[in-house]
C-alpha cells in the first residue's frame, strides 16, 4: 500500500486551506498505522470518525471561501464534496458491519481521494484566483 504524506505540491498558497489539507494528511497516517497495527493501536472507526470531521469543517472552510471569491464553478466542487461525505460515510458504515475485509481498500480509497480532491478540485479554483489577480495586476 504506498501512500505517501504531505508534500509541497498540495501547497495552494492559501494558508488555511493548506493547513487543512496538511491536517487531513497526518489524519490518513494515524488511519494507515491503526489500519496496519491492527487493533493494537488507534481505533479504526474512532479515526474514520475523526476523518469525517475535519474533512467536513475543510469543505465548509472551501465553501465559504469560494462564495467570497464568486468562483464560478462552485456549485461543480461543492458537488464533489457532497460525494465524497457521502462517500466517508460509506466506508465507515462498511467499516463497522466487517472490520476486517475492507480496511487496505479504506486507506487506499481515502488516499486517492485526498490526491484528486487536492490536485484536480482544489488546484482548478486556485489556478482561478491566481489569474483573476494577475488581471487586477
Ligand atoms: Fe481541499
Ligand atoms: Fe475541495
Amino acid at each position: 500500500m504506498a501512500i505517501s504524506g504531505w508534500h509541497p505540491r498540495y501547497r495552494t498558497g492559501i494558508e488555511s486551506i493548506d493547513a487543512q489539507h496538511e491536517e487531513i494528511f497526518l489524519a490518513l497516517a494515524r488511519l494507515k498505522s491503526a489500519v496496519r497495527m491492527g487493533g493494537e493501536g488507534e481505533d479504526v472507526d474512532e479515526l474514520l470518525g475523526y476523518f469525517a470531521r475535519i474533512t467536513e469543517r475543510h469543505f465548509e472552510t472551501e465553501e465559504a471561501f469560494l462564495r467570497l471569491h464568486n468562483y464560478p464553478e462552485f456549485e461543480a466542487h461543492a458537488k464533489e464534496h457532497v460525494a465524497a461525505r457521502a462517500n466517508f460515510a460509506k466506508i465507515r458504515e462498511r467499516y463497522r458491519d466487517d472490520r476486517n475485509a475492507l480496511v487496505e481498500t479504506i486507506v487506499t480509497f481515502v488516499n486517492d481521494w485526498l490526491k484528486h480532491h487536492i490536485c484536480e478540485g482544489d488546484f482548478k479554483y486556485v489556478q482561478f484566483l491566481q489569474a483573476r489577480q494577475e488581471n487586477h495586476n
